[in-house]
């Protein structure tokens, strides 16, 4: 093993003269792969434990091994460890380091090992944690769309399609489609993991290794399921990066629609929310203004991730297998998209917690828009035997009517009404009840009360 006296990075046998300044600085990824020590500590333990297992280094030097690596890990958490741009990644750094602390026998950590497999087995095990972390996150945001939901079961206002008033609902079966979105998330993370729990060390730089290794042994060590099966593949595998980036992108799509929808329902043409002062924002000229600027940050910050998931795409799109320097941004990447995503879920509980819905508004808006037409259809289907298609032309004759009245369809009177269909009674003005209108609707996954309160105490009992 080359020694490491001096400073002198590990390749200086070969590389005689130092290398520029600006190579330095273009290929240091130090600052921002220092973010995986842990895993990187962690990984190489397992690999001198495995190494001593199957013989090919003394107990001797797994144990100082073990006890300069366990040092190193104390002074990064400490701060007080000094990163070097000049050893280019965590991996020397840490390599280095242990050479300071241990002498000569840092010299077997490398053994059977590249640091191609390396990266990504630190990598894979930092966005399974990941993974967790936005896991728990969603799990609250969830929890507190529900708290709300609960509170407004019998809160009604208009379920819009194509923005206009299409059919009555209740403010709390919009707030569950919300959930039906973050579960869906949650799940898209934990459907990552079968790709994540596949261990690549031992791969070393892309053929495998001559060495006796273990695989299956730091395979459980490292908390994966089973060993990665063809070494090239390995090396230039990035796709469990894109499902992160991917599922990073889509839950802060979701993010962005539902902050949208709020921004409109918050604006004073349809007055529907309110938000707390404790998630508005002033202006610095109009003294009037309460701003929705947490909101809108949700909304831009999408732009991100899904930046950051094309970013990957492109690197990736015409790259030979296996290793290229080209796949070291894949960290920057998600350690960005992961913290974006991170902070907007955290944001979003807080909205969560500061949003009302302006009830009276909610209801008066409800009632324009001739928004009970299709509780007319059905009605007559129901009671008038008629096809579906003749009911609805009828009723679009009333709402015709009532346009022309300047009425809205329950101010209609009964006379009004046998106008166009001379069967109805007075039964039919049942159906211009916006409460009834919402609880007919108890076909599975409708906006009936009971539906709601059923799949409400369905999601309070998921973990
Ligand atoms: N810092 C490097 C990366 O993240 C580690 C792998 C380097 N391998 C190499 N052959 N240069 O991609």
């Amino acid at each position: 093993m080359v020694k490491n006296k001096n400073n002198q990075t590990i390749w200086n046998t070969r590389i005689k003269n130092n290398s520029s300044n600006l190579s330095q600085k273009i290929g240091s990824s130090i600052d921002v792969d220092k973010r995986l020590y842990k895993e990187d500590i962690n990984g190489s333990i397992a690999h001198v434990e495995m190494l001593f297992k199957q013989k090919i280094i003394s107990f001797r030097t797994k144990n100082k091994i073990i006890y300069g690596l366990n040092r190193i890990e104390k002074e990064i958490s400490n701060k007080k460890f000094e990163f070097n741009k000049k050893y280019e990644d965590i991996h020397i750094n840490i390599e280095n380091r242990l050479f300071q602390i241990i002498g000569e026998e840092a010299g077997y950590v490398h053994t059977a090992r590249s640091r191609n497999d390396q990266v990504i087995t630190d990598f894979k095990i930092w966005i399974k944690s990941a993974n967790q972390k936005i896991s728990v996150m969603l799990n609250n945001v969830i929890k507190n769309s529900i708290n709300l939901a609960e509170k407004n079961v019998d809160t009604i206002m208009p379920g819009f399609t194509h923005l206009k008033n299409a059919q009555a609902v209740s403010f709390a079966h919009y707030l569950m489609a919300y959930v039906e979105m973050f579960k869906r998330d949650k799940d898209r993370f934990e459907n990552n993991l079968d790709s994540l729990n596949e261990n690549p060390l031992g791969v070393a730089a892309l053929t495998g290794t001559s060495f006796n290794i273990d695989r299956n042994y730091t395979t459980k060590k490292l908390g994966f399921k089973r060993p990665t099966n063809n070494s090239i593949d390995t090396v230039a595998d990035r796709d469990f990066v894109l499902d992160f980036l991917y599922s990073v992108s889509v839950c802060s799509l979701h993010l962005s629609r539902i902050s949208e929808e709020l921004i409109i329902w918050n604006s004073d043409g349809f007055n529907l929310i309110n938000l707390s002062d404790k998630i508005v924002t002033g202006s610095s000229i109009m003294p009037q203004k309460k701003n929705p600027d947490l909101l809108e940050h949700l909304r831009g910050k999408s732009g991100i991730t899904f930046g950051n998931l094309f970013s990957m795409f492109t690197i990736l799109k015409g790259l030979p297998l296996s290793y290229f320097k080209d796949l070291q941004d894949d960290k920057e990447i998600i350690f960005k998209s992961y913290d974006v995503l991170f902070e907007s879920l955290k944001i979003f509980n807080e909205i969560l917690k500061n949003v009302s819905p302006n009830k009276k508004r909610m209801l008066e808006l409800a009632y324009s828009g001739y928004i009970t037409a299709t509780d007319l259809a059905d009605y007559l289907v129901k009671n008038n035997s008629m096809s579906f298609r003749k009911a609805y032309q009828k009723t679009a004759l009333l709402v015709n009517l009532a346009e022309k009245k300047k009425k809205k369809l329950n101010e209609l009177s009964l006379e009004d009404l046998k106008k166009i269909e001379p069967t109805l009674t007075n039964d039919v003005l049942k159906v211009f009840d916006l409460k009834n209108s919402v609880n007919s609707k108890k076909s599975y996954g409708g906006t009936s009360f009971d539906n709601i309160k059923k799949m409400i105490r369905k999601y309070k009992k998921l973990k």
